[in-house]
């Protein structure tokens, strides 16, 4: 059966569109066909990621419009013959809509995917409730960082409330930061946050574009994580240990002063 699962966060560039384009890869790779729609109507920028951008005819508008069916609007990412991309091409002149349009659009594509990832809007309010009404599972993505942490407790509250049972990603992890205490590490935001882990991704200068197609940290963290999205497991990327120990101590000094 189809899987519909909206990436969302409270705050905005903790990685959402980064997570939801890796995600949407990974999962590709191991075989599942997937779509990754981008749901931030206003913020759209999931085409750039997804290496779709200049190749878009019709986008998310155009199908709750009814210019056009979902399936045409739908474009293959160069990275994967299993990887499709849902483009929303903000403009003006676009008219309002209602949820049941976009609910109506990814109950189509749902039929035509292994999996639909939908990437929210950050905040609270109108988009960020009709994406996570949308779909049927929810992913929270958080930084380690207090203020990522305070807006997400919020995000997870609201979702929750939507019977929906979502899991946090923790992104930008910093190893040397957590094992020398200044930041939490992601089992304690998981637990102030009473919510299940379902993947720990290390910052990585090498996430530029937002893809990540090898087998450096980040590859192998998102790798992990869609192992846990797709089988319910939770074996978490570990950002830290390699800054434990003699050397994993030098390393973290390089990493103040570098
Ligand atoms: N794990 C990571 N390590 C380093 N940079 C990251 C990571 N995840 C995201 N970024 C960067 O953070 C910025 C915001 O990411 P983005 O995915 O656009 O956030 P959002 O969609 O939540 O606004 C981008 O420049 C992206 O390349
Ligand atoms: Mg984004």
């Amino acid at each position: 059966m189809s899987r519909s699962i909206v990436i969302t966060s409270g705050k905005g560039g903790v990685g959402k569109t980064t997570v939801t384009a890796n995600l949407a890869y990974r999962l590709a790779v191991m075989g599942e066909r997937v779509l990754a729609a981008d749901g931030d109507l206003g913020l759209n920028n999931l085409d750039v990621a997804m290496g779709v951008e200049g190749k878009v005819s019709y986008d998310f508008f155009d199908c709750m419009e009814e210019k056009c069916r979902p399936k045409q609007a739908v474009v293959q990412s160069p990275w994967h013959k299993n990887l499709f991309v849902m483009p929303a091409c903000f403009g003006k002149n676009r008219p309002s809509f209602a949820d049941a349009d976009m609910q109506a659009v990814i109950n189509e594509l749902s039929r035509l995917f292994d999996y639909v990832l939908l990437d929210c809007p950050a905040g609270v309010d109108a988009g960020f409730r009709r994406a996570v009404n949308c779909c049927n599972e929810a992913l929270v993505v958080i930084t380690p960082h207090i203020s990522s942490i305070r807006d997400a407790d919020k995000v997870v509250n609201i979702i929750s409330e939507t019977k929906k049972c979502p899991r946090i990603i923790v992104n930008k992890m910093r190893g040397d930061l957590s094992a020398d205490g200044e930041i939490l590490k992601p089992k304690e935001i998981a637990e102030l946050l009473k919510t299940d882990l379902a993947g720990v991704i290390p910052e990585d200068d090498g996430i530029v574009s937002g893809m990540t197609l090898g087998r450096g940290r980040s590859g192998r963290a998102f790798s992990m994580l869609a192992s846990n999205v797709h089988t319910g497991k939770a074996r978490l990327y570990d950002c830290e240990s390699r800054y434990l120990g003699f050397f994993g101590s030098i390393r973290r000094k390089l990493k103040r002063i570098l």
